[in-house]
């Protein structure tokens, strides 16, 4: 009895410390972005692509870097965080943060330039808005829990995928945005018009949040 209740208190603060986790590394991402919003959009662009308002008109030799690339992929955060603290080259337009920023800040920024790389929908999109337009939009076929038992599912006869025992691994993100905006196959309608590109991010996170929840 009191070994088993030991055991539940150590799952308990397991899940909570693995939430909490979670929930941490996503609120230092939205600090990290609007810190990029604020410092570096200017030049970089929102998405991070290079082409910042003010790209045009910099006549240095190199534009401003697509942090989108697959380049920053491989690297760290402390790696980024170096790079973007000092980086020093002669002739560049990219200034230098180290006295701009606050070290603690610099972190978070780092970490949201690379998940501008690392596409992971789940820390771009929304989880909770992409529930409720999982509730408005898609249970009528995907079901209330996703597990594909949907009513119109039903009727039209079509076999559908549990969100909640199979993983999407075999679709990544950008493919999971454009299934949802186009469409596919048969019956899954495209939602492009019908919702914004960033509730579609929002709802896709939600999609893969589905998985063993
Ligand atoms: C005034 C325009 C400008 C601003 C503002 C700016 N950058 Fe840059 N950035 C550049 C340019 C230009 C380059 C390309 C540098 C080069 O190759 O000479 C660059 C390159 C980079 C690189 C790539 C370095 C490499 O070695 O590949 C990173 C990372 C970066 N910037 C991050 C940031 C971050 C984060 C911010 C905001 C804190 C920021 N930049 C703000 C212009 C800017
Ligand atoms: C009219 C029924 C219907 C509605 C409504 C619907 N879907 Fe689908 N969806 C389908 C069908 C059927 C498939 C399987 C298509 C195929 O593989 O041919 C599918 C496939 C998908 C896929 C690809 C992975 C898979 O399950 O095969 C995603 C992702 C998806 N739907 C998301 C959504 C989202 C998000 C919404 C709401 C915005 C939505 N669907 C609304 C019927 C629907």
């Amino acid at each position: 009895m009191f070994n088993k209740l030991i055991k539940i208190t150590i799952m308990a603060a397991l899940v909570a410390a693995f939430t909490c986790d979670q929930a941490m590394a996503k609120a230092n991402i939205l600090m990290g972005k609007r810190l990029f919003n604020s410092y570096c959009a200017v030049c970089h662009g929102n998405d991070g692509k290079g082409a910042g308002p003010l790209s045009a008109k910099l006549q240095t030799k190199n534009p401003p870097a697509d942090l989108t690339g697959d380049k920053y992929q491989s690297k760290s955060v402390d790696d980024l965080l170096k790079i973007i603290q000092g980086y020093s080259r002669a002739d560049s337009a990219m200034p230098k943060w180290e006295n701009v920023i606050p070290e603690g800040n610099m972190r978070a920024l780092s970490e949201y330039v690379l998940s501008l790389t690392q596409t992971d929908v789940r820390l771009r999109g929304d989880e909770r808005l992409g529930r409720e337009i999982f509730r408005l939009s898609c249970v009528a076929c995907h079901g209330p829990q996703g597990d594909g038992g949907g009513v119109l599912a039903k009727l039209l006869k079509v076999k559908m995928i549990n969100y909640k025992t199979k993983p999407l691994t075999s679709i990544n993100d950008d493919e999971l945005i454009k299934i949802i905006t186009k469409g596919k196959g048969e019956f899954m309608p495209g939602w492009e018009g019908t919702l914004a590109s960033e509730e579609v991010k929002d709802v896709a996170a939600y999609v893969r949040s589905l998985y063993k929840r």
